[in-house]
């Protein structure tokens, strides 16, 4: 029998009552609930438990508490004869905004608390537009301590009237009102003696029937691996909570961020081996494979994969009493992984008693803004409206380890090539200047040399290993007596290039300098070899427009950026990671990565050795140079 569940999630302010209201549905559900609580106590008592685990009823909870080890988050469960509750609650007196964002990545009713006596306040209506923001389906707005205003109709009307005029605003599909006394269990559990003119549902009445389960992601399965249990050799299995979508034995997988596939071979749960795992359930995952799996990865299909960036677009919300530091670093904390943040760029608050947006430096507790996110390493997420458990995340102050914020993806950002087209470099001529044709043909210089004229151009991430893989084949190809003139982007950076930084203009004129110094040296013979970043597709179609067709190799030297990062060879991405440097390529700003490049040498698959025979192979077919022994060549 499906356990049918309401998770739901409690939002007031200060004194609003709210643990007055959980202790009374806690307790006055318990009185109805007794003889299925005895059934719970003769079940638990049959396992051998010592006590009453009324989780033993439910999937999941206990990956869900481990996960929210970092949340001041307590779930509390109660249940009637009809439903079984789960509500998400912040112990004490923490902010109750913290409460409901945290909580509700997986609640389907948002119940926000108003003081009959205080009427609506910003508080309140900033939990309904956080509710429609984190896109909790059901809202009841409980107006509550209706005893404290002798129970009267025209209060209760009012508050209803001003919160409608505010919801208008929001996208709110579903809004329930109740005027209720927590402290005195009106219209609770049982109906009010004390407003007989109120002729709705009680407040348990309606999460009883509220129509759930809609609202979970069924389609899109992601698995994020939470520990990987390995008690010997033989056994290797990955535990988690199935964060949406579902998956069965035999099911084709792949693992990210490795991109390793295999298939799954069983599911377990407490249960036994299981025919199926659904979103929610907390599962151990066996594959047929042993690939490498830690923490932190996710399991997809492979026809259905989240998205990867390092730049995120969200919206989040401030939960601490320490305003955001723009340029400090957090951690954050999506489904089972744990990165390096900051924040990029703040793109405007969201003030709640108007909804309008307005421009921000710094974002202060309980405000909502838009912001820009950087990430050390990639998050594979979906978009929050898609995806409420692969897009939501926390933000971590590295040094109080305090939940600083909680958040929701709405898309990857957008890189400024996204938006700009990065225009080529052309070709610049002073003023009064004539070509001057020189005595000496190329066609002369190729005969000498024993060679053709070539460009060799090697781009590709810092740390790549385009130096490494060039300073090689400059020797090889010296030892083969071909003439060679290298180019490397440090090395111009040091005169030639040493006034441009790295912004895409500057990047552009670096490029258009070194192509045109490559020209040259091609035009005298030599083979040019050039290891330069050049990010920029248009850039490096301007290096390849200087030279003749079949003249120009464009030599992608692939390397993922993750192993670029661990290699960091100048420590640049480690600085760059911590905001030392800005513009760097893989970290804030975007490689483009050629699309029919002549060749491409993967360097972490294999040696610089291989490589370079592999290019030197391609520069004897291409008839660039010849073996040595063969005839003469041009
Ligand atoms: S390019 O993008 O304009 O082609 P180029 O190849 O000349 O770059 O220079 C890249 C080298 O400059 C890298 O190897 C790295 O050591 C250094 N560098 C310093 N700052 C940056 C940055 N912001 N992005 C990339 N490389 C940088």
């Amino acid at each position: 029998m499906p356990i049918d569940l309401l998770r739901f999630t409690t939002a007031g302010s200060v004194d609003d009552g709210k643990s007055t209201l959980i202790g009374r549905l806690l307790y006055d559900s318990k009185a109805i609930f007794e003889d299925q609580l005895e059934a719970v106590e003769r079940a638990s008592r049959n396992r051998g438990d010592a006590y009453v685990d009324l989780a033993l009823l439910t999937d999941g909870l206990r990956a869900e508490r481990e996960q929210g080890i970092t949340i001041d988050v307590a779930y509390r469960y109660f249940a009637t004869p009809r439903r079984k509750f789960i509500i998400a609650d912040t112990p004490g007196h923490i902010q109750y905004t913290r409460n409901m964002v945290t909580g509700a990545s997986t609640a389907e009713l948002a119940i926000v608390l108003i003081d009959a006596r205080k009427g609506v306040v910003t508080q309140s209506k900033r939990h309904g537009f956080l509710a429609t923001l984190l896109q909790i389906p059901h809202l009841v707005v409980a107006v509550n301590k209706m005893d404290l205003v002798g129970y009267d109709q025209a209060v209760y009307a009012r508050i209803v009237q001003e919160y409608r005029e505010f919801a208008a605003r929001l996208n709110t599909h579903d809004m329930v009102f109740i005027p209720i006394s927590a402290l005195h269990g009106d219209n609770i559990v049982e109906k009010s003696q004390h407003m007989p003119w109120y002729d709705g549902a009680t407040l348990l009445h309606h999460l009883e029937t509220v129509n759930v389960g809609t609202s979970r992601n069924i389609v899109d399965f992601r698995f994020p691996v939470q520990y990987v249990i390995r008690p010997n050799q033989d056994f290797r299995g990955y535990a988690g909570q199935v964060a949406s979508g579902r998956i069965a034995p035999g099911d084709a997988v792949v693992a990210l961020p490795s991109g390793l596939t295999s298939y799954v071979r069983t599911i377990t749960t407490y249960d036994g081996e299981q025919a199926e795992a659904i979103v929610g359930d907390s599962v151990v995952i066996t594959l047929e494979d042993e690939i490498d799996i830690s923490r932190g990865d996710m399991l997809v299909r492979v026809r259905n994969l989240p998205h990867r960036a390092n730049r995120i677009d969200a919206t989040i919300c401030w939960m601490s009493e320490t305003p955001m530091n723009p340029n400090g670093a957090y951690l954050l904390q999506h489904t089972t992984r744990t990165v390096k943040a900051l924040i990029s760029e703040i793109n405007y608050r969201i003030d709640v008693d108007t909804m309008h947006r307005e421009p921000a430096d710094t974002l202060q507790l309980n405000e909502i803004g838009r912001v820009q996110i950087t990430t050390t390493e990639p998050l594979f997420f979906d978009a929050y409206r898609i995806n409420r458990a692969t897009g939501s995340f926390i933000l971590i102050d590295p040094f109080t380890n305090n939940t600083v914020a909680a958040g929701m993806i709405r898309d990857r950002s957008r890189e400024l090539s996204d938006v700009v087209e990065h225009e080529q470099p052309q070709r610049q001529m002073s003023p009064n200047v004539v070509w001057g044709e020189g005595g000496v043909t190329l066609e002369m210089r190729e005969r000498l040399n024993g060679h053709r004229a070539a460009v060799l151009w090697l781009t590709g991430l810092s740390g790549s290993g385009k130096s490494t893989i060039a300073r090689l084949l400059e020797k090889r190809l010296y030892s083969l007596g071909v003439h060679t003139l290298y180019l490397d982007g440090d090395n111009l950076r040091h005169g030639l290039n040493g006034d441009l930084s790295f912004g895409p203009a500057d990047r552009k004129e670096n490029i258009r300098r070194a192509a045109e110094v490559a020209r040259i040296g091609y035009e005298h013979g030599s083979v040019v070899i050039c290891t330069f970043i050049s990010p920029y597709a248009a850039d490096r179609e301007f290096a390849r427009s200087l030279l003749p067709h079949g003249r120009f190799f464009e030599i992608y030297v692939k390397c993922d950026l993750e192993v670029c990062k661990r290699r960091d060879p100048k420590g640049m991405y480690a600085r760059a990671l911590k905001g030392e440097i800005v513009d760097f390529t893989g970290v804030d700003a975007p490689y483009e990565e050629p699309v029919r490049p002549e060749m491409v040498v993967e360097t972490d698959l294999h040696s610089a050795d291989e490589l370079v025979e592999q290019i030197v192979g391609q520069l004897l077919r291409a008839g660039v140079i010849r073996s040595p022994g063969s005839g003469d060549h041009a």
